[in-house]
């Protein structure tokens, strides 16, 4: 770390796991350049500070019962959380502001950074003469375009005729029309004044952070985004290259992959995980274990606790099945993803889609095969299908024989040869952007400068 710059920086990530990793290593950057952090965080889904010594970490209670926190309803989670946090998170900063020991006052709070769906902190952060700068974990297309939203569910597009199923959307592209009942999947009303605040919320902040993009991914959302929001607006890169978010996990990674991995040959193995909130019906879970077995590939497939409806683990997958999984693939609870996208043995993704998991798949050229279940991961599986072209879209078809023709054509077929180069040209890109002068380096350049002034 740089010596101390006698400043300190607030952070206050949503508790999910998409969202913790992005801030946590903002937090670790701006550690590096000698800011002092203090992460307020929930009680649920809490970081574990033992892997952070030189952070401060300061709890506050959410309010959300056990049966709560086991909601599959995140925007039902986020409202309630917003409603139960303010006054606790109040009462939290009010303390830090006004403590008077003699190490804070050898510091000065610069600004608070806060998770964009955290929507009650502008009148507080106001109220306190505090700056407040917005972080997204979403890619700049997404966290631009979803404010449309609740118009198009007004408008129309959630009964569709099969012939329109494949039309863009034009307001929101590279959407496809069949696209939008799944991301307005279980959305209610709810989204609407959500998504006002939201938009309030970053429009009134000092300024905005994309932590997982950059100018290679995101160009043209980042120019209509920097015109509608009339905020600075930093898209700083996919950092996770310098800084790596297993310290972050809420899970307890399985080691045991690599060695696994360390036993495959180059490019082999396909590797299935869907994040840390997607779900899948029992039959979908035997579906996916049966295509990736009958493809002959080796695979290694992440099955989350309390992932498959109605079922602890994995007991519902038939004897038959598990005798032909050992023979090629191994299943773990959680894996260490970034070590196994890195990993040589590693030939293909077959992801759900969220953020994080796209662009660290980019970020070691890994191709992709795409079955995004929810929300944001629609319109990122479309930029890998449609516009980047690195990966196959599954067109949400979980079938056996689907899946199995899909991991074939992927890592034993000329298509995939094809789609490799291009992912390689795109990996190249993104970690040029943040290197030294690169889009990504200058905008945390920017990013750390508008910090230190404040
Ligand atoms: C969700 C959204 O889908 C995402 O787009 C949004 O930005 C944040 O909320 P999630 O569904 O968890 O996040 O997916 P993703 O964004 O891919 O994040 C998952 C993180 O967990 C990744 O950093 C990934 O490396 C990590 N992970 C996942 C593991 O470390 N091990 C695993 O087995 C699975």
């Amino acid at each position: 770390m740089e010596k101390s710059n006698g400043q300190r920086v607030i952070l206050f990530p949503l508790p999910l796991q998409g969202c913790i990793n992005p801030m946590i290593q903002l937090a670790m950057i701006l550690h590096s350049r000698g800011f002092s952090i203090t992460v307020i965080h929930t009680r649920f889904n809490a970081p574990k500070p033992t892997s952070h010594p030189l952070f401060t970490f300061l709890e506050i209670p959410d309010g959300l019962s056990e049966a709560e926190t086991r909601t599959h309803d995140v925007t039902l989670l986020l409202t309630r959380l917003n409603r139960s946090c303010e006054s606790p998170f109040r009462d939290c900063l009010t303390k830090m502001l006004h403590s008077e020991t003699e190490e804070d006052e050898k510091q000065r709070i610069s600004c608070l950074i806060h998770d964009a769906q955290w929507i009650f902190t502008q009148p507080l952060a106001q109220s306190f003469n505090l700056p407040r700068v917005v972080l997204s974990t979403y890619k700049v297309s997404f966290f631009h375009g979803h404010f449309i939203l609740p118009q198009l569910r007004r408008e129309r597009l959630l009964s569709l005729q099969d012939s329109e199923q494949d039309d863009p959307v034009e307001e929101f592209p590279p959407l496809r029309k069949k696209d939008i009942p799944p991301i307005l999947d279980e959305e209610t009303e709810l989204l609407d004044s959500y998504s006002d605040k939201i938009l309030e919320t970053t429009k009134t902040s000092s300024g905005l952070i994309f932590v997982s993009s950059c100018e290679e991914l995101d160009q043209d959302s980042l120019r209509q985004a920097r015109q509608d929001f009339k905020v600075p607006i930093y898209a700083i890169g996919p950092s996770h290259i310098n800084f790596p978010a297993m310290s972050s996990s809420l899970f307890t990674p399985d080691e045991t992959c690599i060695q696994w991995l360390d036993k495959q040959e180059d490019k082999s193995v396909i590797y299935l995980s869907f994040g840390s909130l997607a779900n899948m019906s029992r039959s979908e879970l035997i579906e996916i274990a049966w295509g990736l077995s009958n493809s002959d590939q080796p695979f290694l497939l992440v099955v989350r606790v309390g992932s498959v409806k109605d079922t602890e683990w994995i007991e519902t997958i038939p004897e038959e099945l598990m005798e032909k999984i050992k023979e090629k693939g191994k299943i773990v609870k959680w894996a260490p993803q970034q070590e196994v996208l890195k990993h040589r043995a590693t030939g293909g993704f077959l992801t759900h889609n969220g953020w994080n998991s796209t662009v660290e798949s980019v970020c070691e050229g890994v191709p992709m095969i795409c079955l995004p279940f929810v929300w944001d991961q629609l319109l990122n599986a479309r930029f890998v299908s449609d516009v980047w072209m690195v990966g196959i879209h599954l067109e949400g078809r979980i079938e056996r024989n689907v899946i199995e023709r899909a991991v074939r054509r992927l890592l034993l077929e000329p298509e995939g040869e094809v789609i490799r180069e291009r992912m390689k040209h795109l990996m190249e890109n993104v970690r040029r952007s943040v290197r030294q002068n690169g889009s990504a380096y200058r905008s945390l350049e920017h990013l750390v400068d508008r910090i230190s002034s404040f």
